[in-house]
């Protein structure tokens, strides 16, 4: 292959961009594409990274050529213990069969079973709220994601279980991260205080879904959640998923469904408290379809600006920031080549902020995905979910859980963040804001003197 290798900095002799890149990888990576183009290369460490942000050159490599961009080998190591064989990390024959078994447990008839805990679990929230109170509405979304995960995956009556899941997320997101900024990363296997806390962490994490997927077993009932459908799954040779296996996609579905959506949902907010015109809207939309009634499956029928608000929320401050690959061959991308075993990155943060797919990229304006409008965005430009045969399983169900949890908050809440709040970015596994988003709690009926507050 003759073509050129793309352009990008030099960066350190030593480091490379490693600095730049850590310090703030979301600000870097956009940096990049300005100043270099549609196809970056870039060090890291001791290795090349190369950064593709046109959005032909994305389809093309999340569809037509998506038997050659693999998921990094790299991640399939650093997650093995924590997720297994499971749905993020396999490839080929082994992900086809997962695939199929596990994909009716996310068929829409399925997933619209778990609305009403959707919409139950918020209100339940904002009945421990109190009017004037501060609190970090991240922390609020991530616990009320673990809940509402937690009941339709695990059911009910392990609430205890469920915190245990949450607290060892917490320790093995942070060990992952840790591990992945180490200039020389210790051994998995060396007995490291850090190690061993992360094994801990996922032996944890492990007996609660194993207990739970023992009971179930020895039950061999039906209880309408997502793990009886990974029990019950049939291939067709009619093989069902093994523990393992069903460990593995537990583990994996809880991991990639928790935080993503609670970040989601907690940049909305933000955007909602900083543009009142657009909340004004909502609102009434919500108002007149519901008539005051709790939000079901069937409102988010009448309501398209909802899910319009949703989807400019992902556009504009997506919670998942950059998907990886990794070619298993030589490629061409946009005339440049990019070798065999790089790492390649794709951003919905920096292809979703380019003007030439979205005109103002910086501009709050839902009405960019009203229907005839949204024609207009190229297949490729607008990815907070991923797109061909690997796209986010979760999809559906992050969609509906957005909308149902949002509108049932705006059914009796203000959104409402202090003016001096600072909008900060932490790009981490999942980019979400940087000490927590502090918001207050002003309810609708309140005095117009607390709204005004
Ligand atoms: C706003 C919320 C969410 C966002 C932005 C999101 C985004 C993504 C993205 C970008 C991928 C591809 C990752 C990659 O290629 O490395 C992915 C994969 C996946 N997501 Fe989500 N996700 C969300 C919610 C969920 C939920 C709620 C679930 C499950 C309950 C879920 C389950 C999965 C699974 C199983 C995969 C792997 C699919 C495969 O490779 O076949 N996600 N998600």
């Amino acid at each position: 292959m003759t073509a050129p290798l793309p352009p990008g900095p030099r960066g350190d002799l030593l480091l490379g961009s490693t600095l730049d890149f850590k310090e703030h990888p979301l600000h870097y990576i956009k940096y990049l594409h300005d100043a270099y183009g549609d196809v970056v290369r870039f060090r890291v460490g001791p290795s090349y990274w190369y950064l593709i942000a046109h959005p032909d050159h994305i389809w093309d490599a999340m569809t037509r050529r998506a038997d050659v961009f693999l998921k990094p080998q790299v991640a399939k190591r650093l997650w093995d213990k924590f997720l297994g064989d499971g749905l993020l990390t396999t490839e080929g024959d082994a992900w086809k069969r997962l695939h199929k078994l596990v994909m009716p447990a996310f068929h829409r008839k399925r997933i619209a079973a778990y609305s009403e805990v959707m919409t139950a679990f918020s209100h339940r929230m904002v009945d421990a709220w109190a009017a004037g109170e501060r609190r970090d509405f991240d922390e609020d979304m991530v616990q009320l994601t673990l809940e509402i995960v937690a009941k339709t995956l695990f059911d009910a009556d392990v609430q205890e279980g469920a915190e245990v899941v949450g607290e060892a997320m917490h320790v093995i997101q942070r060990e992952m991260i840790e591990h992945i900024h180490m200039p020389v990363p210790v051994p998995r296997w060396w007995p490291s205080a850090r190690n061993k806390r992360k094994l801990k962490a996922i032996a944890d994490m492990e007996g609660v879904v194993r207990e739970v997927i023992d009971a179930r077993r020895a039950s061999l009932e039906d209880h309408g959640d997502l793990l009886s459908m990974l029990l019950l799954a049939k291939d067709e040779n009619g093989e069902g998923l093994n523990d393992r296996e069903v460990r593995d996609q537990a583990m994996t579905i809880f991991f990639a469904g928790h935080e993503t959506t609670a970040h989601a949902m907690t940049w909305m907010w933000y955007l909602l408290a900083r543009h009142p015109k657009v909340t004004e809207r909502l609102v009434a939309d919500i108002d007149r379809v519901t008539g005051g009634e709790p939000m079901t499956l069937a409102h988010l029928k009448e309501l398209p600006y909802l899910e319009q608000c949703v989807k400019e929320s992902m556009r504009i401050l997506p919670s998942v920031w950059v998907f990886m690959k990794e070619p298993t061959e030589d490629v061409e991308v946009g005339g440049f080549l990019i070798p065999k075993g790089s790492q390649v990155m794709i951003s919905p943060y920096v292809t979703q902020h380019d003007a030439r797919w979205f005109p103002s990229p910086e501009t709050f304006d839902p009405d960019r995905f009203e229907k005839e409008r949204a024609k207009s965005i190229p297949a490729g430009a607008y990815i907070p979910f991923s797109g061909g045969q690997r796209i986010c399983l979760g999809k559906s169900f992050a969609m509906m859980e957005a909308q149902l949890v949002i509108g049932s908050l705006l059914q009796r809440v203000v959104p409402s963040v202090p003016v001096d709040y600072k909008l900060s970015m932490k790009a981490e596994l999942s980019n979400h804001p940087d000490g927590g988003m502090p918001v207050d709690i002003v309810f609708r009926d309140a005095p117009h003197e607390a709204v005004a507050k």
